[in-house]
């Protein structure tokens, strides 16, 4: 590249994971839906598909949506970008809309089940229309879909 173009590709090469409420207990909690593997186990996924991009990822879980929103306002001008499992936070959280919605770079919207698949109260997300794209529905190997999602979203 010569001194006068410019790369697409943003100072940071830091992905934010964010997992909300409840999803500290993968593993144990209603492993017909979400599987036997853990949180953990999935971060550790994301990590080596950032790893093979050359990106970072950082995780973070909380069960409090004041939490979550003060890291998504942190992550503004330091992460690339944001994959969330907002869990139940999907179906009402305004308050995670807004704060997504003034974050500068590719959000992914990820769950491990296929909410519009199951209660009726679980087919709204209230987050879907400020993410970039929804990675729903295919369990753990989400994980890997959302990582190369956002890279290949930084890369365009
Ligand atoms: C979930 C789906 C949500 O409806 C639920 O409240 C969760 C998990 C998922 O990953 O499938 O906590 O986000």
């Amino acid at each position: 590249m010569s001194e006068h173009e410019v790369s697409n590709r943003p100072a940071s090469s830091i992905i934010l994971l964010l997992s909300g409420p409840n999803l500290n207990l993968l593993g144990e909690r209603e492993p017909d839906v979400y599987g036997t593997d853990t949180l953990e186990d999935h971060v550790a996924v994301a990590t080596a598909t950032a790893q093979q991009h050359g990106l970072v990822l950082e995780h973070q879980q909380s069960n409090l949506e004041g939490t979550l929103i003060d890291l998504i306002q942190q992550a503004r001008g330091r992460c690339a970008g944001i994959i969330i499992n907002p869990g139940a936070f999907s179906h009402y959280s305004w308050a995670i809309h807004d704060a997504l919605a003034v974050f500068e770079g590719p959000v992914v919207e990820l769950h491990l089940s296929n909410p519009n698949a199951r209660e009726p109260w679980r087919h709204i997300s209230v987050v879907s229309p400020v993410a970039t794209g929804t990675i729903v529905g295919f369990g753990g190997h989400g994980y890997e879909l959302a990582v190369q999602a956002v890279a290949r979203q930084l890369s365009s």
